[in-house]
C-alpha cells in the first residue's frame, strides 16, 4: 500500500500563521508515516521572506514534490520559481511501487503566436490556463506503457466554471482514454469536490488556509480563513483509493456573509472541509 499527503493553496503571504499551518501539515505527515507529500501549488511567493518555509519543508525527512501554481509565477519567471522550490523541471514524473505519479504544470497561456508560460506580462488576449502540446505529448508517453498513474495539477482538468479549469481540458481527457489513470488531484479552486468523467475520478483539494471569494464584478475580495490547515491523506491499495479528508470551520466570515447560501462556488463545494471518499478501483 502507498500512502501520501496532499495539500495546496497555503498562500503563505496571506496568512498570519502560515508557518504554523505548514508545521501542522508536516507533523501530520510524519505521524502518519506517509511515503511522500505533494504540494499542489500556490504555496508562497518565491521570495527571501519565505526561505524559512522552504527550509522547514526540506527538513521534514519526507520527500516533498511541488506543483507550480499561478501565484508561484504571477510576478516571477518559471526559472526563478523552479530554483526557489528546488525543482529541476516544471513538470515531472516519479515512480513508487507499481505506480507512476505525474506532476503537470498547467500555468501556461496560448495566443495566436504560440504557447507561453505564466506570467502573461503583456496581457495579450489569450486562452488560459493551458497545457501546451509538448507537455501533452510527454503526458501521453508517460501513460502509454500501461503503468497505473496518479496525475497532479494545480488547475482542474475538468472544472468548466469560467477559467477555473484548463481551457484545453478535453485534450487531456482524450489522452486519458483507455489509459490507466487511477486518480487526478488538483488545487486552485479553494474548495473541495469529486467529479468522475470517463471513469476517471478528479478530486479537488481544499486550500490549507482559506476560501478566497470575490464579487461578480471582481471589485470585492474576501479571504474566508479556516481554523485548520485542510489537507488529505490518500491510500492506494489493490482494491480501493481512500481519500481521508478533514473538517474545520471558518475563523470569521462565512460563505453566507458574502451571499453564498448554497456553499457552491466556482464549481466546487466551499464548506470548510476536505471531503473524504472511498473509491473502488476499476483499473
Ligand atoms: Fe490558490
Ligand atoms: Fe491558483
Amino acid at each position: 500500500m502507498i500512502r501520501f499527503l496532499v495539500f495546496c493553496d497555503l498562500h503563505m503571504e496571506d496568512c498570519v500563521d502560515g508557518m504554523e499551518r505548514l508545521e501542522r501539515i508536516l507533523n501530520h505527515a510524519k505521524e502518519e508515516q506517509v511515503d511522500f507529500i505533494v504540494s499542489l501549488g500556490d504555496l508562497c511567493f518565491p521570495t527571501e521572506d519565505h526561505i524559512p518555509a522552504m527550509e522547514l519543508i526540506r527538513s521534514c525527512g519526507i520527500p516533498v514534490y511541488h506543483t507550480i501554481g499561478n501565484h508561484d509565477v504571477q510576478d516571477w519567471e518559471i526559472e526563478q520559481s523552479l530554483q526557489f522550490l528546488g525543482k529541476e523541471k516544471p513538470y515531472e514524473a516519479f515512480e513508487m511501487g507499481e505506480y507512476r505519479f505525474i506532476i503537470l504544470d498547467t500555468c501556461y497561456w496560448k495566443s495566436e503566436t504560440g504557447e507561453y508560460h505564466f506570467p502573461n506580462k503583456q496581457r495579450i488576449p489569450s486562452l488560459y490556463p493551458w497545457v501546451p502540446k509538448e507537455q501533452r505529448d510527454w503526458l501521453n508517453e508517460q501513460l502509454s506503457d500501461g503503468k497505473k498513474c496518479v496525475v497532479f495539477s494545480h488547475m482542474s482538468l475538468v472544472n468548466p466554471f469560467m477559467r477555473r479549469g484548463i481551457a484545453n481540458k478535453e485534450d487531456i481527457q482524450q489522452i486519458f482514454e483507455g489509459k490507466n489513470v487511477l486518480l487526478c488531484m488538483n488545487g486552485h479552486d479553494h474548495g473541495s469536490d469529486l467529479k468522475k468523467i470517463g471513469g476517471v475520478p478528479y478530486y479537488t483539494v481544499s486550500s490549507a488556509s482559506q476560501f478566497c471569494w470575490w464579487s461578480a464584478d471582481g471589485r470585492k475580495v474576501e479571504n474566508l480563513f479556516y481554523k485548520d490547515p485542510l489537507h488529505v491523506i490518500v491510500e492506494l491499495d489493490e482494491d480501493e483509493i481512500r481519500i481521508q479528508g478533514m473538517a474545520s470551520d471558518f475563523e470569521g466570515l462565512r460563505p453566507e456573509d458574502v451571499g453564498i447560501d448554497d456553499y457552491r462556488w466556482n464549481g466546487v463545494d466551499v464548506h470548510p472541509v476536505a471531503q473524504s471518499h472511498v473509491l473502488k478501483r476499476t483499473k
